[in-house]
């Protein structure tokens, strides 16, 4: 297993039904499977091409996995207890949990980029952020566990991800300054100018993180 993914196994807490959304591969589902986290784990993807690799992999589990090529949720006949959604972009996250008629109480999500409307959904569908943070394995990634209940982000959370402002591990701070260093390279080479404002403002939010705090 690659760190981010054993990151996000180690997330999981199992139960009655496990679904991985987007397995790919499989092996979230396998991690599952082999530690007799859940009754019944769905191994799903959009792609049934994408969908055969994890049912290579998991062929000798039975009845404890089910394969589903569905978009999201929307094949589902049973609402998963918990749900790993990795290695998609944030637009396509926000897009199954709104598409879902139903959700799961517990949700690791690993949104390769848009993290900020993928903590947006999850507060307007009533989720508590338990876990959100970033994590360096080959890329950053970031890594949001949330459980059903109520919860408030102020801006630079929404941005950044509470716990990196928090707890601020080496691996969001590293983030930070490449940013940082990236965004002052293109301001340098093109001048300031109002066709950077968003830059501008995510450079001076990355600012007030690094040095303000
Ligand atoms: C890069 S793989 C990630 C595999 C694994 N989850 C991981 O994190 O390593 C992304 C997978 O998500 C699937 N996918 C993309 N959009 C999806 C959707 N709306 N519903 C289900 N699967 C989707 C793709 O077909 C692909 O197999």
């Amino acid at each position: 297993m690659t760190r981010r993914l054993e990151i996000i196994a180690k997330h999981i807490k199992g139960g009655k039904v496990f679904a991985d959304v987007g397995c790919d591969h499989g092996i979230i589902s396998k991690y599952v499977l082999d530690n007799g986290l859940a009754d019944l784990v769905i191994a799903s993807d959009i792609s049934s091409k994408s969908l055969q690799k994890a049912k290579n992999l998991l062929n000798s589990y039975g009845d404890k996995v089910q394969f589903l090529v569905s978009d999201g949720f929307k094949n589902f006949t049973i609402t998963p207890t918990e749900a790993v959604i990795a290695g998609m972009g944030g637009d396509e996250i926000v897009s199954i949990l709104e598409g879902a008629t139903s959700l799961p109480n517990r949700l690791i999500l690993s949104p390769q980029k848009n993290q900020r409307k993928v903590r947006e959904i999850l507060i307007r569908k009533n989720y508590k952020i338990c876990d959100d943070y970033t994590i360096f394995d080959n890329k950053f990634y970031d890594i949001i566990v949330a459980e059903k209940g109520e919860d408030f982000y102020l801006e630079l959370e929404l941005v950044f991800g509470r716990d990196n402002l928090k707890l601020r591990p080496k691996d969001f701070i590293k983030k930070l300054s490449l940013e940082e260093k990236k965004f002052i390279k293109i301001f340098n080479e093109n001048g300031l100018d109002g066709k950077n404002l968003d830059l501008q403002n995510y450079l001076e939010q990355i600012r007030k993180v690094l040095y303000e705090n």
